[in-house]
């Protein structure tokens, strides 16, 4: 089968014919119709990751959306955490209780778009951020886990939902998406486009200084939960910021969701995704291209077709 391969770490992909995945013990093959290219998988394959290095060659993607006995599924692999290879090939073998079968209507592209990123948002929303009716939210970036943030936020009833990002492409996906004010991140002066908004919330995958600039949009009590850290690994947080109104700063990671939990999320984002309300914006590309593809990672989601 034709599969992506990382042959060296800190080295994109190129495509390679490798053998099959032979079926396992509590285990299935799935064909992949679609894989996503995200922030994650390029992390594991710098060799970089808190998970340590992989050993290679090995097929990355983390997740794909495939067919299992011709009902379509979305599936999680370990590629370039663990031991085992992606979702970045014809087939790829997984551990049958990480299935999770989806709706005949669920467009299988656009779904493989919005994945773990979705998720992310969604869980950090709901779970970690305990997202309650009627209050403000800020998100961060407009990447994947942005545009997902802003209308997982507005399905669960957020009053209001302040979206923040660097680029003007960002900034219009924020507006395509729905939030009700959009800010700069570009601009000189990052605490005085927060200046004037009052938000319960703070949606983080960025951390850096746009996040030590929304943090002073917080109110009294409010969360900032941190998923990410694309703008940088370190944030110049005031102790004062966080002191003066009792904030509560905490991480999340998919990786701490149960089996069950994902799963449960991953239907409700189908769900939302097969009725119209849930989408990123995302462009299809041969696997063939992988190695181009991945070296322009981060400027829209990028969905490889085997
Ligand atoms: N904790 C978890 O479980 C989890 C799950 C999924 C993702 N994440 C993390 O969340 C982050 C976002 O993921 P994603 O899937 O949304 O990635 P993505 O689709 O590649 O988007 C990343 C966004 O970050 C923005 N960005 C990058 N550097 C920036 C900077 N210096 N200042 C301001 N904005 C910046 C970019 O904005 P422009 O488009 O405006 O350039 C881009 O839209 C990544 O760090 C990822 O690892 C964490």
């Amino acid at each position: 089968m034709r599969a992506a391969l990382i042959t060296q770490l800190g080295e994109p992909p190129s495509t390679a014919d490798r053998d099959k995945p032979v079926v396992q013990p509590d285990h299935v093959v799935v064909d992949v119709l679609a894989a996503p290219i995200t922030p994650l998988d390029l992390l594991c394959a710098s060799g970089t990751s808190y998970f340590g290095a992989p050993a290679t060659p090995y097929i990355p993607g983390v997740q794909g959306i495939g067919t299992v006995g011709g009902r379509a599924v979305w599936f999680p692999t370990s590629a370039g955490m663990a031991a085992g290879n992606g979702s970045m090939a014809e087939k790829a073998l997984v551990r049958q209780e990480d299935l999770v079968f989806l709706p005949d209507d669920v467009p299988p592209v656009a779904m493989a778009a919005l994945g773990l990123s979705a998720v992310a948002a969604h869980m950090a929303l709901t779970w970690r951020g305990e997202l309650k009716p009627d209050e403000c939210v800020i998100v961060l970036g407009c990447g994947a886990v942005g545009q997902a943030a802003i209308q997982l936020a507005r399905a669960a009833g957020a009053g209001r939902v302040v979206a923040a990002a660097r680029s003007a492409k960002g900034r219009e996906r924020a507006v395509r998406a729905g939030a009700d004010a959009v800010l700069a991140l570009d601009a000189d002066d990052l605490a005085e486009q927060f200046r004037g908004e009052s938000a319960d919330l703070l949606l983080d995958p960025l951390f850096g200084p746009p996040a030590a600039a929304a943090a002073q949009a917080l109110r009294p009590g409010g969360r900032w939960v941190n998923l990410g850290g694309s703008a940088g690994e370190t944030c110049p947080i005031t102790s004062s910021t966080l002191r003066s109104r009792s904030l509560k700063l905490s991480g999340y990671t998919n990786n701490e969701l149960s089996t069950q939990q994902r799963a449960e999320a991953i239907s409700t984002i189908a769900h939302l995704a097969a009725q119209g309300q849930l989408s990123v914006d995302h462009e299809v590309v041969p696997l063939a291209d992988v190695t181009e593809a991945w070296n322009r990672q981060g400027h829209g989601r990028i969905v490889l077709v085997p």
